[in-house]
């Protein structure tokens, strides 16, 4: 299952920039970056399903982070990250650990004060994504705080119907290529409710199709 995820993202990792941008125009990485402000500078940030570095790219140019763990299961994906972080900020190589991998190759007792999920959790089944919140939570220092974005179902708009489409076309394509082998996008709210995560600050694009959230821990 892993392989077939990452034989698929290494297939389009040379086009995903271009398809994003075709599809979403700048919503993708704005809204990963919207809510950068709110945050202040930490010491470890994880960064989950990174993709190819332009988030990255500004996680560094805003200097969010002493150190980060970039973490992506497509060796593609990774050298793209890695070949942009070469040329745009060549002095900041040895400040990104690179990870080619998931959540279960993140040294255990490895701690961060911020964690990203940029467009990543879509791209989890609905089986494994408690698990993986789980694990990903251990991983989180008692004050540290989680941004999350990902794509949405708006639950009162008459863009509803839009996105429900949108987000089965979605899926149809990247179940071929990617044999995610999901239909629907899970209920992200209720999976951080039930963590004990509190949204601190939320905002929405395209039509709220696309949401970004900052989560602090309720409880240790
Ligand atoms: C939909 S893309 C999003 C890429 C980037 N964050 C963006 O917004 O443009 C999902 C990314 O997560 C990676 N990915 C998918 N499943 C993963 C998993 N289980 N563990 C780690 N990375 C994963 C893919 O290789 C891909 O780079």
């Amino acid at each position: 299952m892993q392989r077939r995820v990452r034989a698929g993202f290494n297939f389009l990792a040379p086009f995903y920039d271009f398809f994003s941008f075709l599809f979403f125009g700048n919503s993708i990485l704005n809204s990963q970056k919207f809510l950068l402000q709110e945050l202040k500078k930490c010491k470890n940030v994880l960064v989950l399903g990174g993709g190819s570095g332009k988030l990255l790219m500004e996680l560094i140019k805003r200097d969010v982070a002493e150190q980060c763990c970039y973490v992506d299961i497509s060796n593609k994906m990774i050298a793209l990250a890695k070949k942009r972080l070469e040329k745009e900020f060549s002095k900041k190589i040895k400040s990104v650990n690179f990870i080619c991998g998931s959540v279960n190759d993140i040294d255990e007792k490895q701690k961060f004060d911020l964690i990203i999920t940029p467009y990543i959790l879509d791209c989890i089944t609905q089986e494994n994504l408690s698990p993986i919140l789980q694990q990903l939570k251990s991983h989180l220092l008692p004050n540290g705080k989680w941004l999350f974005i990902d794509f949405n179902i708006p639950k009162n708009s008459n863009a509803k119907p839009f996105s429900f489409a949108r987000v089965r076309i979605m899926y149809f394509g990247f179940n071929i290529i990617c044999g995610l082998g999901i239909k629907q996008l899970p209920d992200f709210e209720k999976e951080f409710l039930k963590l004990n995560f509190l949204a601190e600050h939320e905002n929405y694009f395209l039509r709220e199709f696309q949401v970004a959230r900052i989560y602090k821990k309720t409880e240790g």
